[in-house]
């Protein structure tokens, strides 16, 4: 079983960009893979657009995209047409990213995508709506596995990559539906709190335990806005 921290493992793929290597396409990127239970098939079709409006979002990250769904090359080029239009993108704009093929669900029970409650029209299981976001070092950070009837949240999907971000960058850890300009949590393995920088606000419990230390994230505060007496 893949866990999180392990080297995401490569794989080479026909996609509609060509054969893709996912570790040279990759490169010094994060990446994202999403997976989906077949071509032409409506939520699928919202995701994807949802996507190709997102892409600026996905750019801005460095973070780049790749999908994934069972039938052939020549379906996904077909079908991308249709994503195009319900985006509300030109159909003389490129696809802005590849969408493997995945015929044989090889790639799919590699990496556990499959959904055994959804069955084709061969009676065979469907791949599930995965998203898997990979560090610039290849590692594996984050996995969401939805069946084929939810469409996922890519509002979500781009708070948990600021989340990654800023967290990879400073000791602290986001809270609960935490969003950029919230306050975060510093991270547990820091003992030292004086001289921390934003400084951190410990708030008192019941407990008497002082674990629970907020600081403003540190990428809002830049220093050299910082008035001095
Ligand atoms: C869809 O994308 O609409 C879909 C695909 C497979 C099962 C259920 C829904």
């Amino acid at each position: 079983m893949l866990l999180l921290g392990d080297t995401f493992p490569n794989f080479q793929a026909n996609s509609t960009e060509g054969v893709i290597n996912f570790y040279k396409w990759l490169g010094d990127s994060w990446g994202i893979l999403f997976s989906h239970p077949a071509d032409f098939t409506p939520v699928c079709t919202t995701e994807l657009a949802k996507l190709v409006q997102l892409m600026p979002e996905f750019q801005k990250r460095n973070v780049k995209v790749i999908a994934l769904s069972c039938d052939s090359v020549c379906s996904h080029w077909e079908w991308s047409k249709d994503i195009k239009f319900i985006a509300g993108a030109s159909q003389e704009d490129k696809f802005p990213f590849p969408i493997i093929e995945d015929k044989k669900r090889a790639i799919a029970y590699r990496l556990g995508m499959i959904d055994q409650g959804e069955l084709d029209s061969t009676d065979m299981p469907v791949t599930a709506r995965a998203v898997f976001v990979v560090d610039p070092y290849k590692k594996y950070r984050l996995s969401l596995l939805y069946p084929a009837s939810t469409g996922r949240n890519f509002d979500e999907i781009l708070r948990v990559i600021d989340s990654l971000q800023l967290c990879d960058k400073n000791k602290v850890a986001t809270p609960a539906n935490w969003k950029i300009g919230d306050d975060v949590m510093v991270l547990p393995s820091v003992a030292e709190t004086k001289g921390f920088n934003p400084p951190i606000t410990v708030v008192d419990l019941p407990s008497g335990k002082r674990y629970f230390r907020k600081t403003k994230n540190p990428e809002d505060c830049n220093p050299d806005l910082d008035i001095m007496d």
